[in-house]
């Protein structure tokens, strides 16, 4: 019970951390650039038209910054954000209730929002093309259907899986937003940016050192450096250098690639069990004891992009690079 409650408190602590450093306007909001330019011409022109912007969708790998381009989407239309998420809203009723709720101009957040369930979807739809909500009241033969209208607001959706959204939902978003995994080159100004916010003395070689193991993804990026932070302040005089970075990482079993102990675990058991795959999803999960929708949302994205793995009709592979970086000889296929 004690070591619940103590992990709870961790949770908010780092959930504190994490708001703390969100950016607030686009500004702030560094790298995506694509979408960024985009975003700022469709915000800039609803807010000469006096209209309400677009809906939008907002798709990605965990921790690119979905939820902070909501909250900053909503601070630049300078309308308030509502936030919920598809697995929080059960029955149509629900939805009902938030959006009939809604103030006009305002955006509604909805997390994971290919998690909501299909009957709350369907009262979404209208909700979204024409502001209204279709209501059955009654039962039998009294049952009837009102309209009841709402005011003119912005869903923004964000999902980690575009793929799993259907398509009547996905088609109803005038804006999609794919995020991309971050350059080092931004991975390091958010990581200077997070510094001076923590008020942490850096090496600039540090910084870049960190960006280059943060799997291209800022959530990583700042939660390495806080703990890169701790050992600066242990073992150290405080100061962030390349050194102590190196030393830091590597105790938490970070390597040069960023990697972690889940990524040699599952690159190591399709070489090691497998002869480098092809081998199904589901095999691979079972074999190292992690959820398949976890390797399939969290893990492999990245191993993806940075070609250690290759997805074929017959499952996953190991790629030559993955043999490269553990020293290993590749064997014949
Ligand atoms: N472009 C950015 N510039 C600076 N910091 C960023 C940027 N994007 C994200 N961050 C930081 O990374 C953290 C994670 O971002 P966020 O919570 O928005 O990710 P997410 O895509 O919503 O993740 P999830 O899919 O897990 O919900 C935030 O605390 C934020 O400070
Ligand atoms: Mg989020």
């Amino acid at each position: 019970m004690e070591e619940r409650l103590f992990n709870q408190e961790a949770d908010l602590n780092e959930l504190s951390f994490e708001q703390s450093l969100r950016p607030q306007n686009l500004k702030q909001y560094i790298g995506q650039d694509k979408v960024k330019a985009n975003l700022s011409v469709y915000i800039e022109a609803a807010r000469m038209r006096e209209e309400t912007l677009d809906h939008v969708l907002l798709y990605g790998p965990p921790g690119l910054g979905k939820t902070t381009l909501a909250v900053i989407i909503a601070n630049e239309m300078g309308v308030n954000i509502r936030t919920t998420s598809g697995p929080a809203i059960e029955r149509p009723g629900d939805l009902a209730a938030i959006l009939s709720a809604l103030e006009p101009g305002d955006v509604l957040f909805i997390d994971e929002i290919h998690r909501l369930p299909r009957v709350v979807e369907e009262v979404l739809y209208p909700a979204m093309e024409d502001f209204c909500l279709d209501i059955v009241v009654g039962k039998g033969p009294e049952a009837r259907s009102i309209r009841i209208d709402l005011p003119p607001f912005t869903l923004v959706g964000a999902t980690t899986r575009a793929g799993s959204l259907s398509a009547p939902l996905r088609d109803r978003f005038g804006v999609l937003s794919r995020l991309e995994y971050y350059t080092e080159n931004h991975l390091t100004d958010i990581i200077i940016r997070t510094g001076r916010i923590m008020d942490t003395e850096m090496d600039d070689q540090a910084a870049s050192e960190l960006a280059r193991r943060s799997r291209g993804t800022p959530r990583i990026a700042n939660r390495l450096l806080r703990r890169v932070r701790d050992f600066a302040q242990v073992r150290g005089d405080g100061t962030i250098t390349a050194e102590l970075a190196d030393y830091a990482l590597e105790l938490m079993q970070v390597d040069r690639l960023g990697l972690d102990h889940i990524d040699h675990k599952l690159l190591k058991g399709i070489i090691e069990k497998f002869r480098g795959g092809p081998v199904g999803l589901e095999t691979i999960a079972a074999t190292i004891g992690e959820e398949a929708h976890t390797i399939e949302d969290v893990y492999e994205p990245y191993l993806l992009q940075v070609g250690f793995l290759q997805r074929t009709p017959r499952g996953r592979m190991a790629t030559q690079l993955v043999y490269d970086h553990f020293g290993l000889e590749m064997p014949e296929r």
